[in-house]
């Protein structure tokens, strides 16, 4: 991280038809034309404008289609239906950019080692060493079975087998020395020693190599990890240079922090060299009243469908086959295979032990705006909390996400950005090209991420 400590500023996308706010595709303000590119690379010129240091995409791959075990009402109200292939979208966005960070989500459990290694590798060389690969293990039966499966992996037998991915397309990544090509005409091509053959077998994997992308102009992409439960907390503690996370308050967000630098630490690595950053919401405005407009727009354009569609994708249970007062038994609770972080906290937030599916719409926020903290009002007022925030170690940086594509983002920058520069707390410019450089990450070396 730089010195001084400064916040590291990520922008919460989607390469899809409304932002992380599904209602936003309705917001009067918000372009349509996200099946261009001009939709992205607008967004990232507004993001490198305000010196964000990633842009990331979030994914998953399936509709979000759980609810009733039907797509019609997902589709007919735009509950992040569209979900276009990450990579090609961070392609888009690099070509419209020259330090912008760029990050997509991949996904161990429906991609293979060498996929991945290939896909996000290449994009780094095309992006020239600003790519980031947010590690996700998935959560639904949805996307099993767009994968030839009938039902999602078991949670944590899922990221056992996420640690052992992750050795492998680490693995691949170092098999090219960094000097091994020489592109000699009258002479070699490369280095024929200096490429090396990676023959994992494994207990889940097996991959030979040699993998055919070489060494990338920041080493190999940023590995960015956002796993909520204890079992995700460990295996972020492991691999994540970028770690983010979802909280309620800043109490919550300065239990958090210290809990996953400390196991950061129990993981034999630096906590300093790696990011904690929160979700959340920003409505800035010139006035208060102005922020408080910004925010009643915004508000208004969530609807039910938005929250039980996204609630049954991200639990991986339909929340439309139990009346909304009927209590979830031990063993329903045991047996879900979603994303077991937001189950918990739908029960540390409830205070019950057996949440009702009405406790679920209530106390997870999803689809709506208290999904994450919101910091509102003035420049001063927004900056004051996320001053507090970051000096008070509740976090490192922020992932920010917003309502109105991209007027949000330009809010932000427009509004926000000077006032933190302006305080010292956030940096005037960009310190180099690749993302590690700006991230303030040593050039990756062969081999260091091995324990
Ligand atoms: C900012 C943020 C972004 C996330 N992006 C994704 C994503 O793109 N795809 C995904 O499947 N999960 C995403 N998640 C969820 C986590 O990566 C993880 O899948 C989820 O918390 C389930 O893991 P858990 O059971 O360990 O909590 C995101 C979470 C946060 C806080």
């Amino acid at each position: 991280m730089s010195d001084p400590r400064q916040i590291t500023m990520i922008a919460f996308m989607q390469a899809q038809n409304c932002s992380n706010y599904t209602g936003s595709w309705r917001h009067p303000s918000s372009h349509s034309d996200f099946l261009t590119p001009a939709y992205f690379q607008r967004m990232a010129r507004v993001l490198e404008e305000g010196k964000f240091h990633v842009a990331f995409f979030d994914d998953r791959l399936a509709m979000p289609d759980r609810y009733k075990n039907d797509h019609v009402e997902a589709v007919e109200g735009g509950v992040r239906v569209v979900k276009l292939d990450v990579t090609t979208i961070m392609t888009v966005m690099g070509l419209a950019s020259t330090k912008l960070g760029i990050g997509g989500t991949g996904s161990t459990t429906y991609f293979e080692p060498f996929h991945i290694a290939r896909a996000w590798g290449t994009v780094d060389h095309m992006i020239g060493g600003r790519a980031a690969w947010n590690v996700v293990t998935s959560v639904n039966d949805g996307e099993a079975l767009n994968f030839g499966r009938d039902t999602h992996v078991d949670h944590d037998h899922r990221y056992d087998m996420a640690d052992e991915f992750m050795e492998v397309v680490l693995g691949h990544w170092d098999t090219w020395e960094p000097d091994a090509l020489i592109v000699d005409k009258e002479g070699r091509f490369a280095d024929g020693k200096k490429v090396h053959r990676l023959d994992h077998k494994g207990r889940y994997y097996q991959s030979r190599g040699p993998f055919t992308v070489p060494w990338t102009p920041q080493g190999r992409p940023v590995i960015i990890q956002a796993g909520q439960s204890g079992r995700g907390k460990q295996f972020a503690a492991r691999w994540a240079e970028l770690i983010f996370c979802s909280v309620r308050n800043i109490e919550h967000a300065k239990a958090n922090y210290a809990e996953v630098k400390g196991a950061i630490a129990a993981a034999g690595r630096d906590p300093e060299k790696v990011v904690i950053a929160p979700a959340c919401y920003v409505f800035v405005g010139e006035t208060r009243a102005m922020a408080e407009e910004k925010f009643a727009i915004s508000d208004s354009l969530a609807r039910p469908i938005d929250t039980l569609a996204l609630l049954s994708e991200a639990i991986n249970f339909d929340f439309g086959s139990k009346p909304m007062d009927e209590p979830f038994s031990d063993q329903e609770l045991a047996q879900l295979t979603g994303m077991h972080g937001m189950r918990d906290r739908v029960i540390a937030n409830s205070g019950k032990k057996n949440p009702t599916t009405r406790d679920f719409v209530e106390h997870s926020g999803r689809g709506r705006l208290r999904e994450a903290p919101i910091f509102k009002g003035t420049p001063k007022d927004v900056a004051d909390e996320m001053e507090a925030w970051f000096k008070g170690r509740a976090c490192d940086g922020y992932v920010l996400a917003t309502t109105e594509m991209p007027g949000g983002y330009e809010d932000f920058v427009r509004l926000v950005v000077p006032e933190l520069q302006r305080r010292g707390v956030y940096h005037k410019d960009y310190r180099g090209t690749t993302l590690r450089e700006n991230l303030g990450l040593p050039m990756a070396r062969r081999g260091d991420w091995r324990m």
